[in-house]
């Protein structure tokens, strides 16, 4: 997830149960030229593996050089997106533009396979408006491709990320390909999880309930295989915030680390006494004690 999925929170993630963990998506274009602040988003560390480095782009030879660097930075998997819904990247043809284009989808989904060793997979929606059902189709394009998987998002684009989830075009897509189908779309907890499976879904993806408790994987996991779901409390929530923070100053030195904090803070506190005020606070700070002196009271 764009502005979220950086390593300090994809290793929360990794420890937290995911199986596998997909970094903000990195424009090919960008690879190409040798822009520095893309190559850094290609670093990955020790702790989050395995993980997928997701390209974003609509020119097959830029998709596969970008995809030959993430490889080499050690990607387990290449992913392609072509679900994003925002005009920026709608204007360039890539995201969910590619999904009005199949054949190009296709070159691209081939010329990356083509030119990696690690699986390629392919993160798309049920459709680019309301009541349309693209999945099988694209499916099957990006089957005959060699995609190794698909993530299917279960709204359509004009939906962006918000409104029922639709699963019965998931079960449809899912139905259509030999290949494996993880279905995404407003998972908080095992039932939801659940649902998808029994869409026919191998596995599913979480993108905001994860946010602010990275260590919800570990909770659904524990929930399908029939335990006992603990909800993870706000104090064990809070600790892993300062861990990230933790994590974010080793990355990128403590008082850019922190401030890269700031636009996340509100979905951590989100709901805890004193929020907004702490909020505030937390804008201003740029030390790790200092972040520890304020969120101290909700670690107990
Ligand atoms: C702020 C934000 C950034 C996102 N960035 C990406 C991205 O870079 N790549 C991607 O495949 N999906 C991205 N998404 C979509 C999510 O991965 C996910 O498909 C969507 O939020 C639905 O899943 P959820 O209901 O579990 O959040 C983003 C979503 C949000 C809210």
């Amino acid at each position: 997830m764009a502005g979220i999925t950086n390593a300090a929170f994809r290793i929360l993630a990794a420890e937290g149960g995911a199986g596998l963990v997909v970094t903000e998506m990195i424009s090919a274009e960008s690879i190409k030229y040798g822009n520095k602040k893309s190559f850094k988003m290609l670093e990955l560390l020790p702790g989050e593996h395995p993980a997928a480095i997701q390209i974003f782009g609509a020119d097959p030879s830029s998709m596969a050089l970008a995809a030959q660097a993430a490889e080499r930075a050690g990607a387990d998997i290449v992913d392609i997106n072509a679900g994003c819904p925002v005009k920026k990247v709608l204007r360039s043809g890539a995201g969910s533009a590619l999904m009005k284009t199949p054949l190009l989808l296709g070159d691209i989904v081939s010329r990356m396979v083509k030119s990696v060793k690690v699986p390629v997979t392919v993160k798309f929606r049920i459709g680019l408006n309301a009541g349309e059902n693209l999945g099988p189709l694209l499916a099957r394009v990006c089957e005959e491709a060699g995609a190794a998987a698909i993530t299917l998002h279960g709204r359509p684009a004009s939906q962006f990320h918000t409104g029922p989830v639709n699963l019965e075009a998931v079960a449809g897509t899912a139905a259509a390909v030999k290949i494996p189908v993880f279905g995404n779309g407003g998972i908080e907890n095992a039932a939801g999880a659940r649902a998808m499976l029994e869409a026919g879904c191998a596995g599913v993806a979480i993108g905001r309930a994860a946010v602010f408790n990275p260590a919800l994987f570990a909770e659904i996991a524990s929930g399908l295989s029939g335990g006992l779901a603990e909800p993870v409390t706000s104090a064990v929530r809070m600790k892993l915030f300062l861990r990230f923070l933790e994590l974010n100053a080793g990355i990128y030195g403590e008082e850019h680390g922190m401030a890269r904090a700031r636009k996340l803070v509100g979905y951590w506190l989100k709901g805890l006494p004193g929020a907004s005020g702490a909020r505030g606070a937390f804008m201003k700070l740029k030390t790790l004690k200092e972040a520890e002196a304020l969120l101290i009271q909700y670690t107990k």
